[in-house]
């Protein structure tokens, strides 16, 4: 039997707009389907002209249609969204949040978003790169993940997934762009707070790439976001109690719990399979020790990460099974195990 209009319809239910990360039914953006003797043509209408997910949608939607039984040509059109349209489509990601309510949804008591604040007590030690890196692994065990670039002395989160184009503007709906699955949104989004922003609801995780130190940035980050973990990055290199006393120090004024320590440059593994501590050992687990607080993992040196980095296709993505990115898994395993802090630690104790 060949497939008809409702497996048609089925199938296109299934399908999720890369950017919105939402099913194109639900979001309405399925506007006409006919089918005729294999011949299925679909009309699709999109929030805007230049839909940045235009081309991955296509392909979604062709291989879902592909897949039903008796269907030999597809064809599909695609339309920008009536006005109309769009303001049902607005109003459906904004949710049941009144169009006035500009609250911040992660401050809420019983927000089930955890945040997770990457942080580091000098420059360099990869602290983007395992925000990065962290996000795309926690995205690939399941959780719905937005990263946060509030390092605003480097943004360098977008161009590490490869983001290109500008957010995407519904009406006055800012939506964040999405890569490889995971949303990424500047911290130019919530200072100016004239333009409300589509927190494509539930997120379970938003890793935020932190401001160093304790300046107006930073303070005003940790009052936005309240319920932020703090997982300091170090290297190897045994400077931990100087470290440790400027990271408990900010989470201290920051009024925010540090959760553990992520070792990352570990070591770097030869052709033999040597591994070679280029950076000295010890580091990692001494300062978790001073801040007494897990080491949660140890990522090793290895040159694709920076190469996946500069290009734009983090290693997690294209080599998910590498060694990197297992250590990745291992780190990400033990954050979700660490689970949420139950009580905020308002002050903390600084050696
Ligand atoms: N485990 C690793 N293996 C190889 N290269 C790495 C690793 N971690 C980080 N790098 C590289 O080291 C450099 C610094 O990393 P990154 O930009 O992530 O650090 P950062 O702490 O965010 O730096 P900044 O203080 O400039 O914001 C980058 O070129 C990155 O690709
Ligand atoms: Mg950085």
């Amino acid at each position: 039997m060949s497939a008809g209009d409702s497996e048609v319809r089925e199938a296109l239910a299934s399908v999720a707009d890369p950017q919105l990360r939402r099913g194109i039914t639900e979001l309405g953006m399925v506007r006409a389907t006919r089918v005729r003797r294999g011949r299925v043509s679909v009309t699709l209408a999109l929030p805007v002209a230049a839909h940045p997910g235009r081309d991955e949608l296509l392909l979604r939607v062709r291989g879902a249609l592909e897949a039903l039984p008796g269907v030999r040509d597809i064809e599909v059109g695609l339309t920008p969204m009536s006005e109309e349209e769009r303001a049902g489509l607005r109003r459906h990601l904004r949710g049941e949040r009144a169009a006035s309510d500009r609250s911040n949804p992660f401050a809420r008591p019983g927000s089930p978003t955890r945040v997770l604040g990457i942080s580091s007590g000098k420059g360099g030690v990869g602290k983007s790169s395992v925000t990065v890196n962290t996000a795309l692994t926690l995205a690939r065990l399941g959780h719905k993940v937005s990263v946060l670039d509030a390092d605003v002395y480097g943004f360098s989160v977008p161009k590490m997934l490869g983001i290109e184009h500008d957010p995407m503007v519904i009406d006055d709906l800012l939506v964040p762009p999405v890569a490889y699955g995971v949303g990424c949104m500047s911290i130019g989004f919530f200072v100016g707070d004239e333009q409300p922003v589509m927190w494509r609801g539930p997120l379970d995780i938003l890793v935020v790439d932190m401001p160093p130190g304790t300046g107006d940035v930073a303070m005003s980050m940790a009052q936005y976001l309240p319920r932020t973990e703090i997982f300091v990055v170090t290297t190897p290199q045994p400077a931990a109690q100087r470290v440790a006393q400027r990271s408990a120090l900010m989470a201290k004024k920051l009024k925010l719990a540090v959760r553990g320590v992520v070792e990352n440059m570990s070591w770097f593994t030869g052709d033999d399979g040597t591994r070679y501590e280029i950076f000295g050992s010890g580091g990692g687990r001494s300062l978790a020790q001073e801040l007494g607080v897990p080491l949660v993992g140890q990522l090793p040196l290895v040159p694709a990460l920076r190469a996946g980095g500069d290009e734009g296709r983090p290693v997690t993505v294209t080599d998910p099974t590498g060694e990197v990115s297992r250590a990745f898994e291992e780190t990400a395993k033990r954050i979700e195990a660490l689970g949420p802090a139950r009580i905020y630690r308002r002050e903390l104790a600084v050696h």
